[in-house]
Formats: C-alpha cells, structure tokens, sequence
C-alpha cells in the first residue's frame, strides 16, 4: 500500500512507543509518506529522536503547542525540509491530574483552560499555520485524535469529555473554513488503548474490560487500528470525506444495553 507515495506530513503527539501518533506515523512512512516529529519539552526530545531514528531521513521539531512562537516557527522549518505540506496529524492532549482525580463539578478554572488549551485549541492554531503549505500542494489532509467521552460520560474523563466535544466541534468548524482550498479536516475516535495519555485516567483498566465485555467485537483496539484507518483518512481514498468523526472502537460506541 503506498497511497501516501510522495507525501510529507507533520505529526505532534508522540511520546514514546506506546503514542497513538507514532504508529500513525509508522504507517504513514509504510504508506510512502516522509515525516516530521516534534517534541513538546527538552524532557521529551531524547525519546522523541530515538524513535524518529526508526524512520527514514525523518525532520524533528519543537514543539510545545501551547507556545505560539513554536507553533510559529513551523511551517519555516517544514517549508525548507518539504517545501509544502500535505498532512498533518494532531495526537496531543493533557489534562492536570487534579482534573482527572476529583468529581467533575470541582474542575478549575485554570484546569479547564489547560486541558482545552492543550487538546482543543492547538488544533485550530497548527491547522492556521500549515494551511498555506497545504494551500500550495493543492489541499492536504489534517487529522485528530478524540475519544467517546465526548459524548457519553466516563468515569474520571471529566474535563477532557468536554475538551474531545470541543475539539470536534473544532473540526467541524475547521472543514467549513478550509473545504475551499481542498483542506479535509477529520478525527478520528479511538477506542481504549494503553497509553502515557490513558494512564492518567484513574480506573482505565476497568474501561478496557468494559470493552472486552460489551463491544460487539469483544475488545478495544490497537493503536495499528488506529493507524489505518488514519492512513486512509490521510490519503486519496477519503478524498471526498471532511468534517467527519470516525468511530475506530471495535464497534462499541453503537451498544446500549
Ligand atoms: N489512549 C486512548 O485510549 C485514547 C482513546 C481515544 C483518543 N485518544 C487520544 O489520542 C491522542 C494521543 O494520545 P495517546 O493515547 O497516544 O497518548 P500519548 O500520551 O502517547 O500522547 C499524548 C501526547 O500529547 C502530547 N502533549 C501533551 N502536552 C503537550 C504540549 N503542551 N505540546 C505538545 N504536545 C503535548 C504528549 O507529549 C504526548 O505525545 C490524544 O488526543 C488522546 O486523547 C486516546
């Protein structure tokens, strides 16, 4: 499969082997794509240059996407790697543990606008600052990472239920804006898989046995699910699809009782 054949794309949300986004990117580069990483902290960027060193001849930047300088400094560093853009994958996300520990009713001020800073707003600010790279490819593909606890609620999801509502409200929104220059703006809605992200969720082991219990395939998901389906979201075949969530969950999210 090489629909990603001469395509080079952003992806911002690896942490280590266990991201969503880096088998994302994985596949992507299996696909026939060139990719770039970034890193959101000096912590982080040692990790985050071992696995680009999997890749081939891959481009790594800072990035902390709560920084607008960095956002800034993008599309520059991209340009003169990739000359243009034709993908962009958004996978970062971060709630503080307080707002992940206590009832839903105590989330902070300053908590909510973290987690929504973090997870939804970085979306609208990296796609403003790619789209004139894409704009000169002729249109591009912009993807994200949501959960169900955007509309459903999950014990202990609490803010980031709220941040997942916006950021696909977001991507709504964002298809309208940029459909005319053939930017696609997709998520994608991943069942539960073990992550650096997950972890912080108090209880999740027992999310992921509610899934081998009740979704109709009897399991979660692996994050090579996940990238598949981002692959095709990525390339040619979702060529007429924008502005759309799409369930990657082992089919869980059509059960009720
Ligand atoms: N793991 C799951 O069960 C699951 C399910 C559905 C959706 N998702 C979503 O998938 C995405 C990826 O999460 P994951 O599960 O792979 O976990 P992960 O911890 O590997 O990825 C989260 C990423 O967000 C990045 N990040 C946090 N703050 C940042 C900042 N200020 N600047 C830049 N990057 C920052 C982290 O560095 C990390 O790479 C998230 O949006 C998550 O909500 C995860």
């Amino acid at each position: 499969m090489s629909s990603l054949a001469g395509k080079h794309g952003l992806v911002v949300g690896v942490a280590n082997k266990r991201s969503i986004s880096w088998a994302i990117a994985q596949a992507a580069q299996a696909a026939g794509a060139r990719v770039a990483l970034t890193y959101p902290s000096e912590r982080l960027e040692e990790n985050v240059r071992e696995l680009a060193a999997k890749l081939d001849n891959p481009l790594v930047l800072p990035c902390d996407v709560t920084s607008d300088e960095q956002i800034a400094d993008l599309p520059a560093a991209l340009d003169r790697e990739f000359g243009g853009l034709d993908f962009l994958v958004h996978g970062a996300a971060f709630a503080r543990r307080e707002e992940l520990d206590h009832p839903f009713v105590e989330t902070a001020r300053e908590g909510f606008r973290v987690a929504l800073d973090v997870s939804t707003y970085s979306l609208i600010a990296l796609s403003r600052a790619v789209r004139p790279l894409m704009e000169r490819r002729g249109g591009g593909s912009i993807l994200t990472l949501t959960y169900l606890g955007s509309q459903r609620v999950f014990t202990n999801y609490n803010v980031m239920g709220v941040a997942k509502a916006a950021l696909e409200a977001s991507v709504r929104y964002l298809a309208a804006d940029l459909g005319p220059q053939n930017i696609r703006v997709n998520a994608i809605s991943a069942g539960a898989v073990k992550t650096l992200a997950a972890s912080g969720i108090s209880g999740f082991s027992s999310i992921l046995q509610v899934y081998r219990d009740r979704a109709p395939l009897r399991r979660s998901v692996d994050q090579s699910e996940v990238a598949d389906t981002a692959v095709f979201l990525l390339g040619p075949g979702s060529r007429a699809i924008t502005g759309e969530v799409v369930m990657v969950d082992a089919g869980f999210h059509a059960v009720g009782m």
